[in-house]
């Protein structure tokens, strides 16, 4: 069985790089037209150029989540330009690796303003754009740190990840009369920009990279398949956009090769 979604309109906010980019181009391959917004806009830019040369229809804007006003924009721009919005994504986020007592007021605030307010804001904006086609599909990024905390630091961002589960449920609750679907993936350990970051901190502290990269897998995964890929998790998200996953919504999906079972 193949997945298409022909003539669709798919928004993936934070899709210049990483698992958003995965997701773009595994969008755009199933005939979806996407729209790919990220702060970074050179990447955005490059990425919906790189799509469109192998005959997919993509469109390349800046956008900084954490502005409601900036993501209701490109909504609108998309549903313009489309004349429709099918699919919105809130993919963007930041990592914040530090224990409950070091995390500094200054880093608490910028996890809150991308990871929680860019999510909350995608959904907010996205159910108000979506309720008049009485259809759609939202999918959020959270993690499985958002499942429980852990002794290894990250306490903040996991919190912002626990918050998107909640809210997730929250906007689910809001779409469903206009049947607009809201669900999560909570991927694992992927070796994007934001896990380079992490690892660069371990080097700081004295560990080999690979070393750290290696320990942190067998750390953190039961699974013994390998590397989770960005693709993995592009795959679910292609799955909770398609109709296989209409009756879908309030869930926070895990794809972490058994890091959190919660
Ligand atoms: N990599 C992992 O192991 C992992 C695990 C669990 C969850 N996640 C989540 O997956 C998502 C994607 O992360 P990734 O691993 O691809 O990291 P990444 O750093 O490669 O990509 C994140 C993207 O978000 C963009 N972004 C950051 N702040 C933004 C803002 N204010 N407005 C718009 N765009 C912004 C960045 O420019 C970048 O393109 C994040 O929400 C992250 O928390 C990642």
């Amino acid at each position: 069985m193949e997945i298409t979604l022909t003539d669709q309109t798919a928004v993936i906010f934070g899709a210049g790089r990483g698992i958003g980019e995965a997701m773009a181009t595994v969008f755009a391959d199933a005939g979806a037209t996407v729209y790919i917004a990220d702060l970074i806009e050179e990447n955005s830019k490059a990425l919906a150029e790189e799509l469109k040369a192998k005959g997919h229809k993509a469109v390349g804007v800046k956008c900084n989540v954490s502005s409601y006003d900036e993501i209701d924009a490109v909504l609108a721009q998309a549903e313009e330009e489309t004349g429709r919005l099918d699919i919105i994504i809130n993919n963007a986020g930041i990592v914040g690796l530090d224990s409950f007592l070091e995390t500094s007021q200054e880093d608490i605030q910028k996890l809150l303003n991308v990871n929680l307010m860019g999510a909350n804001n995608g959904m907010q904006a996205g159910i108000k754009r979506m309720m008049k086609y009485d259809h759609g599909k939202i999918i959020n990024t959270a993690s499985f740190a958002g499942r429980h905390a852990m002794k290894e630091g990250f306490a903040h961002y996991g919190m912002t990840k626990a918050a998107v589960i909640y809210l997730t449920q929250a906007a689910a609750y809001a779409g469903a009369d206009h049947n607009i679907n809201v669900n999560a993936i909570c991927p694992g350990i992927i070796r994007s920009q934001m896990w380079e970051t992490i690892l660069e901190s371990y080097e700081q502290a004295g560990q080999d990279k690979e070393t750290a990269w290696t320990e942190s897998l067998k750390h953190f995964i039961p699974l013994k398949r390998g590397d989770q890929k960005a693709e993995d998790i592009a795959y679910t998200a292609l799955f909770l956009a398609s109709p296989l996953a209409d009756h879908i919504t309030g869930q926070s999906i895990n794809v972490d090769g058994g890091a959190a079972m919660n």
